[in-house]
């Protein structure tokens, strides 16, 4: 994106059984912050889609690459590996008072959900950071500083938002627009949890929830999106002056639904509406990014007149104003 506010990185996972059964070979290869893509059929001579001209390999160069093609292999990149570069860094940022905001992208089985909450044991990016936010809070000796810890988490489907915390309210939540305070989503639920306990609770119970229809391409694959918040709240007592002063702070984690799903062949009825509205979230998404890329150059440059479409879809109205 070119900009120090926005990193984009990229995350290759080992070949699912799928793919090995089928035969598929490695294509992908990375070396720091670069990416390799081999063209499928560099050695097969015999290959009719081949076409003379087109490079046998391609690069990319993202903020970073993390390899985690092979769990044996030592470059394997861990979920703390990811934590300790971008977890730490929002954890960071939220403590000096900064809203902060992770999306991940990627087709259906391409490891969102992996990376961002993980599976069993292998905790991602989201309950790492909740971990190390308690533990930092816990390990506060300021007398004069007290912490309150909010989560919030949201699933958006067919461009309907309900509240994962409270279930039972199976209406469509409105996002609607605070004067001062921008977009936000009225009548969320909003959980004070004292600890990372708390919070894994929550999240147990919440993503039992979270909508997961079978299609043919994945059973359980997230055909919402799913948006976790932390919102922090530094309260600190001036005992001269008898004043409180409060600081709030936001993260963001996004788990999106499947990227191909927006341009699915043969879909119809409930499964054609699903990807129109994803196609119709996931675009916005898309100039969205490419709007705020553009007004950061711009700004740059002294001009300020950019439109950024938040509003064309309900997911990025709420998500990217935080
Ligand atoms: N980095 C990784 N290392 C090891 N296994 C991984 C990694 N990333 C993903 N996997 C495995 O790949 C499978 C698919 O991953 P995941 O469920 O995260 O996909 P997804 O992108 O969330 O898909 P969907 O859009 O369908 O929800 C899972 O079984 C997961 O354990
Ligand atoms: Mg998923």
């Amino acid at each position: 994106m070119g900009d120090e506010n926005i990193k984009v990185v990229v995350r290759c996972r080992p070949l699912n059984s799928r793919e090995i059964a089928r035969g598929a070979n490695r294509l992908i290869s990375m070396v720091g912050n670069q990416t390799f893509i081999t063209r499928p059929d560099v050695n097969d001579p015999g290959n009719a889609n081949k076409r003379d001209g087109i490079e046998d390999v391609k690069s990319f160069t993202f903020d970073k690459s993390y390899w985690s093609f092979d769990k044996n292999d030592p470059n394997y990149a861990t979920q703390a590996m990811l934590y300790n570069d971008l977890g730490e860094e929002f954890l960071d940022y939220a403590f000096e008072g900064y809203n902060t905001c992770i999306f991940a992208y990627g087709q259906t089985s391409a490891g969102k959900s992996y990376s961002m909450m993980g599976y069993g044991e292998d905790k991602g990016i989201m309950p790492l950071t909740c971990c190390e936010l308690f533990n930092r809070i816990n390990n506060n000796k300021d007398l004069e500083l007290t912490y309150q810890v909010q989560v919030s988490y949201i699933e958006i489907y067919n461009e309907r938002v309900r509240d994962l915390l409270n279930p039972k309210n199976k209406g469509n939540l409105k996002v609607r627009e605070h004067p001062a305070l921008g977009p936000y989503v009225e009548d969320l639920s909003k959980l004070i949890v004292n600890s990372f306990i708390d919070i894994e609770k929550l999240m147990d119970e919440s993503n039992k929830v979270r909508t997961v229809a079978a299609t043919n391409m994945n059973e359980t694959s997230g055909r919402s999106h799913a948006v976790f918040t932390l919102l922090v709240t530094q309260k600190r007592h001036d005992t001269q002056t008898n004043m409180d002063t409060e600081k709030v702070s936001r993260i963001s984690f996004v788990d999106l639904a499947g990227s191909e799903r927006a341009n699915l062949t043969g879909a119809t009825g409930t499964r054609l509406k699903e990807g129109v509205n994803i196609n119709k979230s996931l675009t916005t998404f898309g100039k969205v990014i490419a709007s705020l890329a553009e007004f950061s150059v711009d700004k740059k440059k002294g001009k300020k007149e950019v439109f950024v479409p938040y509003r064309d879809s309900v997911c990025y109205f709420h998500l990217i104003y935080c």
